[in-house]
């Protein structure tokens, strides 16, 4: 466990977390990272410390605080070629930012390439001295995180060259089984009759959707991407990859042992021998594998019915297309490269952020060409992204949240009170999903699909909020040019 005030080292490391030995790039040197951990209100720095040295893999990296605002920071966004250069190997960088007031379920994650497929991904958890769920349960620590991650046999590098590729392992809080591997201890979580627990649901997939549940147990989700919303009892969770959910358990069925499974759709997931899963262990409960069969969900989580607990609602006019920006995203696939109304996003050579300190303000200005959006201040933004094949898509917002005033899929609109996130999906090939947000955070901030291998291939944009005011706030900070891109030590800072 980290505080807010850390280093985070970056470095090599050969595991074998489903039994299988790879080389990897982790941060502190385990899998899923050390959780950083903090109260609400608190300042961060946090010094990313790349000691990479394994060319199989890239040396260089960024890391990303996924979905922390960076209000006023978004120079510690950490996202490669969008609002800083690589680090390189035996760099450091210090991503120095406030939280004055978001609390709840975050991560961090690579944001260099697919690099966070290779191992680079860990929680972020804010805790709240006075959540306004708390009467609710009774245990919220350590013990209740929960991430789910896939696990690849191969490089990331590699992997980014295949079409189609598929997972080996799914890990559930860092260890999982392979079809046709060793039978490795899986993890264990452990409860006691009675007592009713929050747990921390993390999707730090690169790709697939995983539907989770527990057998035996109701789930009651009361925060969606660190939200909290409205309590809202279901029997499974569809997260894509990016996605947090809390939701209460109460420990009330028979002691014994129960299976937590995460199945993923890709490939499409079969239990037997304890793939896809863990294990939900009852204090007094024999230290062996459950004997439970799977239960039938009957009552999925459908994301039309979470809504937002506090000042809930979508900014401007109730009405479809009466935003004061209303900007569509058709996307299409074509021999594996993603394109955004045409334009496959390629990384530019100079940073966004960069070019913004440059004197760049208006679209035509920016590289890539046709990738950055130019937003004003102070507008309410809808945004619809269209579905495609390989879908359904995980779309995520950095620098906000945002109300989703229609469902991937769905065509019921919610401006009352909708669920208000930062990782939705598009629904599948011929749907879309839309939603709104207030430009009230200045800074170029990615728009993208979270699986990984859909990102390179092209599936983002950027939303340049308020060049100016982002200029502003990196002029009145310690960061500089050189610090941001120190191998532009040579070119003229702005
Ligand atoms: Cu989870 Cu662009 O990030």
């Amino acid at each position: 466990v980290l505080g807010a005030k850390s280093n985070l080292v970056i470095a090599n490391k050969v595991i074998a977390p489903d039994g299988f030995n790879r080389s990897t790039v982790l941060a502190g040197g385990t899998f899923p990272g050390p959780i950083i951990k903090a109260t609400k209100g608190a300042s961060f720095s946090i010094n990313v410390i790349n000691q990479l040295t394994d060319s199989t893999m890239h040396k260089t990296t960024s890391v990303h605080f996924h979905g922390i605002y960076q209000n006023g920071t978004n120079y510690a966004d950490g996202v490669s070629f969008v609002t800083q250069c690589p680090v390189a190997a035996n760099d450091t960088f210090t991503h120095n930012f406030n939280v004055p007031n978001q609390a709840g379920t975050f991560w961090y994650h690579s944001h260099l390439s697919s690099q966070t497929c290779d191992g680079l991904r860990g929680p972020l958890i804010i805790y709240d001295q006075n959540d306004p769920h708390a009467k609710l349960y009774d245990v919220d620590d350590e013990s209740t995180i929960l991430t789910l991650a896939d696990w690849y046999h191969l490089p990331a590098p590699v992997l980014n060259t295949i079409l189609g590729v598929k997972p080996n392992t799914t890990l559930i809080n860092g260890r999982g089984r392979y079809y046709g591997g060793p039978m490795t201890d899986l993890s264990v979580v452990n409860v006691e009759q009675g007592k009713r627990y929050r747990f921390r649901l993390i999707s730090m997939a690169c790709d697939p959707l995983y539907t989770f549940s527990i057998d035996g147990h109701s789930l009651t989700v009361i925060e969606a991407d660190g939200v909290s919303t409205e309590p809202l009892q279901v029997d499974s969770i569809d997260i894509l990859a990016g996605q947090r959910y809390s939701f209460v358990l109460t420990a009330n069925q028979p002691i014994a042992n129960y299976w937590i499974r995460s199945l993923p759709n890709t490939p499409r997931a079969t239990f037997a021998g304890g793939l896809n899963s863990a294990i939900l262990r009852y204090k007094g409960a024999p230290a062996a594998e459950p004997a439970t069969i799977q239960a039938i969900s009957v009552a999925p989580l459908v994301e039309s019915s979470l809504h937002t607990l506090i000042d809930p609602g979508a900014p401007g006019k109730p009405v479809l297309g009466a935003a004061d920006i209303n900007i569509h995203l058709r996307v299409d696939v074509l021999n594996g490269i993603f394109s955004v109304n045409n334009v496959s996003f390629i990384p530019p050579p100079i940073p966004v952020l960069l070019q913004i300190l440059s004197g760049a303000r208006i679209a035509t200005e920016f590289l890539p060409t046709g990738s950055v959006y130019v937003l004003e201040p102070n507008k309410v933004v809808e945004v619809t992204v269209e579905g495609s094949e390989f879908g359904p898509h995980p779309i995520h917002l950095h620098g906000h949240d945002f109300d989703v005033i229609r469902s991937g899929g769905s065509n019921v609109t919610n401006f009352v009170n909708p669920v208000r996130r930062d990782v939705v999906s598009t629904g599948l090939l011929g749907e879309s999903v839309t939603f709104r947000f207030v430009t009230n955070n200045a800074g170029p901030w990615f728009l993208h699909c979270h699986i990984e291998w859909h990102l390179e291939a092209g599936f983002a944009v950027v939303m340049a909020e308020d060049p100016s005011g982002a200029q502003s706030h990196i002029g009145s900070a310690s960061e500089s040019w050189e610090q941001l891109c120190p191998k532009y030590n040579s070119l003229t800072p702005p």
